[in-house]
């Protein structure tokens, strides 16, 4: 056993819970070992998705054929260099305007770039959709709740001036992928439901997050089994372990009074082999928003059979020539639906034309 006194602040039951399950010193670098050298892995393959796209990108996206314009390096906020954001306005806009993503993209809060996605903002905005997908500060250099408000902005600039590129600021969904999916729940928890003026304000039809971290402490216990809770940058994020409540959206939820969320339609998507969130954190963070949600608010979970973490967002961007849409599913309040992964393009679309 070692390391222990490193977290002696955790609440008892956390601790005894993190003291049956550490890992010796010795398998932890071996683990550290397998980490890094997976890591690297991923961001080579990563980099190597990206750069099939960059050509549409920068010329591409000027040819006739192409399914929308980019708008690139919009400034959402004078404040901070990486405030900035690119918007895939369609070709056509609809009378009334087209509805609009604001997309957030993941990459444990200390990476990733709106270029990540350009995948999915072509393919969202080859159907109509005016779609965002921003930058932001990334942690150590900026902490978890400047993050949260740069959510903030980048909402309040969508809703001042969207319409300018074809977009209807009634008819807008919010969608973040794994650390952006933490990001924007944690907004909707900690700010949005709390102030009356913002939600007149920024009017937000639809959440969906994404394989999102929504509860730090069940993450953290997840990193110890895995042996990586030394090495995972969970706990400084969070600003120690006392911070694990105060960053996770669930624990926002446990505070709240019966009933008296005031929160836009909530759908949770992740796959049953999520391997970097435990999937069973949706399950208890929907019967959470279940119990304290006014009753008119939609709220679901879609869990995608054989889908692990990346591959979730990387899979419903190669659906974008092949949108399967066949078998609707029911919309049902507090649902966790069970559903074939051939249809996450269409389900996502789904939620956001409705
Ligand atoms: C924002 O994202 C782009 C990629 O889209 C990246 O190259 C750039 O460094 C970021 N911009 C700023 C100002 O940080
Ligand atoms: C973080 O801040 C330091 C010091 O201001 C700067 O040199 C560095 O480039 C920043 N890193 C990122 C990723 O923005
Ligand atoms: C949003 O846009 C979709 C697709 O155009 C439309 O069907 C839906 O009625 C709109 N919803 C709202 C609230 O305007």
């Amino acid at each position: 056993m070692s390391m222990i006194e490193d977290y002696q602040d955790l609440d008892s039951e956390l601790l005894t819970r993190y003291k049956s399950l550490v890992k010796t010193k010795r398998e932890k670098i071996f683990i550290a070992i397998k980490a890094k050298f997976i890591f690297y892995i991923s961001v080579l393959y990563l980099l190597f998705r990206i750069s099939k796209t960059f050509y549409f990108y920068f010329i591409g996206c000027k040819l006739s054929s192409s399914p929308c314009t980019i708008h690139r390096d919009v400034r959402y906020s004078k404040e901070r260099p990486r405030n900035i954001m690119d918007i895939y306005q369609p070709l056509k806009t609809k009378s009334g305007g087209n509805p609009v993503v604001v997309f957030i993209h993941g990459g444990s809060w200390m990476y990733g770039v709106k270029t990540l996605h350009i995948k999915l903002g072509r393919s969202l905005a080859s159907q109509g959709i005016t779609t965002v997908l921003a930058n932001y500060s990334l942690y150590p250099n900026f902490s978890g709740d400047q993050q949260v408000e740069e959510i903030g902005q980048i909402l309040e600039y969508v809703s001042n001036h969207i319409e300018s590129y074809g977009g209807d600021t009634r008819n807008i969904t919010l969608m973040g992928h794994s650390a952006g999916g933490h990001l924007i729940t944690q907004y909707l928890l900690t700010i949005y439901n709390k102030n009356t003026n913002i939600r007149e304000r920024i009017n937000i039809k639809n959440c969906i997050p994404m394989s999102a971290p929504l509860d730090m402490r069940e993450q953290f216990i997840f990193q110890t089994q895995l042996g990586k809770e030394h090495t995972s940058m969970i706990v400084p994020y969070c600003g120690g372990v006392k911070g694990l409540n105060y960053k996770s959206p669930l624990y926002w939820i446990s505070l709240e009074k019966d009933k008296s969320l005031e929160l836009p339609s909530i759908y949770l998507i992740y796959g049953d082999q999520d391997n970097l969130v435990p999937p069973i954190v949706n399950s208890r963070f929907l019967h959470q928003l279940e119990k304290k949600c006014k009753e008119h608010i939609h709220l679901q979970a879609l869990e995608y059979d054989d889908v692990a973490h990346v591959d979730l967002i990387t899979d419903i961007e190669d659906q974008e020539n092949n949108v399967c849409n066949s078998e609707p599913f029911n919309e049902h309040r507090g649902a966790i639906t069970r559903r074939h992964k051939k249809f996450m393009l269409g389900d996502i679309l789904r939620i956001i034309l409705n």
